[in-house]
């Protein structure tokens, strides 16, 4: 299956024009607004009074190229140097960073601990400095900057290639595709009360290190997203929503403990699909589970490929609870449904090709993102019952179209609020409130890099029409991190750094090599890694 490349789109009219050919509805906005009165200039009031002083988001980003000890390198520098200079004002996390060793996803990730603080410090005022010298002395006072704590579960690879998972249940597809027994151990009560203790400490870290705030990761099939799903598992950490979300809730007590007035954040996979894999042709296909509906993905509807909001709201409300201010939303994982998490033209080595086009991966999470947002205002469900079977019997929310989906339809799309639908000129939109205090939960949306050219259009309109509060730059951030200064000043986009999504970014990784974007970042273009990526590409190899 080939897809319109979104760069062969040059104008609006033709952007939307395709969009609705798909059969999608994406919000759009067509005139970039510029100075203080522009929807992604507001700044942005958090309950606590700090003031972010505009809506763009740099979202996590690892580069696997730490040293051995969890150190950062000179290439994570750079990294946090250019999401400095990009000029957004929230930096959701820097990139995922271990609470301890045998948590770590690769053996190049940071890890926080007493021997790295020194490096993590560094880290975040060479971002700091960066952005002063961009915007001004007096710049950094309203860029607020978090640490995205992990531990990495059942994708832990602490020394090497190898697996070495920590699961909290039995997956019957994932042990299957990751070749764990089905009778491979599971962590144990104790151990994860020692875990919360080791997010605690880190939390304490990171407020030493000047951080303002953690992110508690709960996405991607890492360990806190896995807990979501722990229908299977017996004892106070799985089966009912009030147990599977325990582990939340005792990290959250165990970090204001020991890190009183760190803000917490929390980044979650909102919804998830089946695992999939390459099917004929290479186009990707749901993997068979068995009997009965598929309820291991939390947010999911049953069938494996569809979304149910029920229980995603309920755990926004359960952050609300627990005076959590900041909410980033993403889908999946990038190891089993890259094409949910992280919309692409071209697959990474281990991917498949897309099954559908990846701008209805897009609409998807900003459908998603955009109900929860409307949710985190103050609109409110039932809570799911409490006996652990997956759903509430309720509410399924934004299917993509049949169109190019893999499937026989069957899935209803929730239509997107009337404002999304982008009509040119003369429209009125309601305008934004004045400060971010009693709006409920700030909302960062993620997944919005396969927009390409059309990304600032997408995310103003987002914003303004209350879809979303921050717009995430995720691998937009690795080609064109300036994206975000350019929009606000109103300057043209520079075209050869706009992310085109050829996933080298995560197949360099998935190779052992350091992340970066080799086909449009010169710097990543003259390394010598470039050339082995350029190799293991080449059919046959990879
Ligand atoms: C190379 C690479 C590294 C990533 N690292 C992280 C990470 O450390 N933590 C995280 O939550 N998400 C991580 N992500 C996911 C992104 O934050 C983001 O959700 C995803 O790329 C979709 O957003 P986009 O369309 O703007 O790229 C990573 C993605 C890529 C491509
Ligand atoms: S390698 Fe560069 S162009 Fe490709 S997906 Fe990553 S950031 Fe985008």
């Amino acid at each position: 299956m080939t897809y319109r490349r979104v760069a062969m789109l040059k104008t609006p009219a033709q952007f939307r024009e395709h969009v609705a050919g798909l059969g999608i509805d994406l919000p759009f906005d067509e005139k970039i607004e510029i100075g203080p009165d522009a929807p992604l200039a507001q700044p942005y009031t958090l309950p606590g009074g700090f003031t972010i002083g505009n809506r763009w988001c740099v979202l996590p980003m690892e580069g696997w190229d730490g040293t051995p000890d969890g150190r950062p390198s000179e290439l994570t520098f750079r990294r946090w140097e250019r999401f400095g200079l990009s000029g957004a004002k929230l930096i959701f996390g820097g990139e995922a960073t271990a609470v301890r060793h045998d948590g770590r996803a690769n053996p190049n990730q940071l890890i926080i601990n007493e021997e790295t603080l020194p490096d993590l410090i560094r880290l975040r005022e060479t971002l700091i400095a960066a952005h002063t010298a961009s915007f001004g002395p007096a710049s950094a006072a309203d860029l607020y900057i978090g640490l995205q704590l992990t531990h990495s579960g059942r994708f832990s690879r602490p020394n090497g290639k190898k697996l070495e998972p920590w699961i909290l249940y039995p997956h019957p597809v994932l042990n299957r595709k990751f070749g764990l027994p089905a009778d491979y151990p599971v962590m144990t009560d104790d151990q994860i009360s020692r875990l919360i203790e080791d997010f605690a400490a880190a939390a304490g870290r990171a407020q030493r290190a000047g951080f303002h705030f953690v992110d508690v990761k709960h996405c991607h099939g890492y360990l806190g997203h896995e807990f979501l799903s722990a229908f299977d598992r017996p004892g106070k950490y799985g089966g009912s929503f009030e147990n599977r979300t325990r582990f939340l809730r005792e990290a959250v007590a165990a970090i204001r403990a020991a890190a009183p007035g760190l803000g917490i954040a929390v980044r979650v996979s909102a919804f998830d699909f089946v695992p999939f894999r390459p099917g004929p042709e290479g186009t990707g296909v749901p993997e068979s589970w068995g009997a009965g509906s598929y309820r291991w993905a939390f947010g999911g509807d049953g069938t494996g490929v569809g979304v149910d909001l029920t229980e995603p709201k309920a755990f926004l409300e359960l952050l609300a609870k627990l005076d959590i201010a900041l909410v980033c939303i993403t889908g999946g994982s990038p190891y089993y449904v890259p094409h949910i998490q992280r919309p692409a033209l071209f697959p990474p080595s281990d991917g498949y090709q897309p099954p559908e086009d990846p701008l209805v991966g897009v609409a998807r999470q900003i459908a998603v993102t955009a109900a929860l947002k409307r949710h985190a205002g103050g609109e409110r469900v039932e809570p799911p019952p409490s006996t652990g079977s997956g759903r509430a019997g309720g509410e399924r929310v934004e299917p993509p179209p049949s169109t190019g989906s893999g499937r026989a339809g069957g899935e209803r799309v929730e239509p997107l609020p009337s404002t999304s639908s982008g009509h040119a000129g003369g429209e009125r939109v309601e305008p934004l409130p004045s400060t971010g205090s009693g709006r409920g939960l700030a909302v960062v949306a993620s997944a919005l890099s396969y927009l390409q050219e059309w990304l600032p259009n997408v995310g103003q309109r987002l914003v303004r029409a209350g879809m979303a509060d921050f717009v995430g730059l995720g691998r937009m951030a690795l080609s064109y991190p300036q994206m975000a200064a350019d929009s606000l000043a109103g300057r043209p986009l520079q075209r050869k750094h706009i992310c085109r999504t050829f996933s080298d970014c995560t197949t360099a990784p998935r190779n052992g090599l350091v992340s970066g974007c080799y086909p449009l970042d010169e710097f990543y273009k003259a390394r010598p890694e470039a050339e082995a990526l350029e190799k293991l590409k080449k059919p046959g190899n990879g």
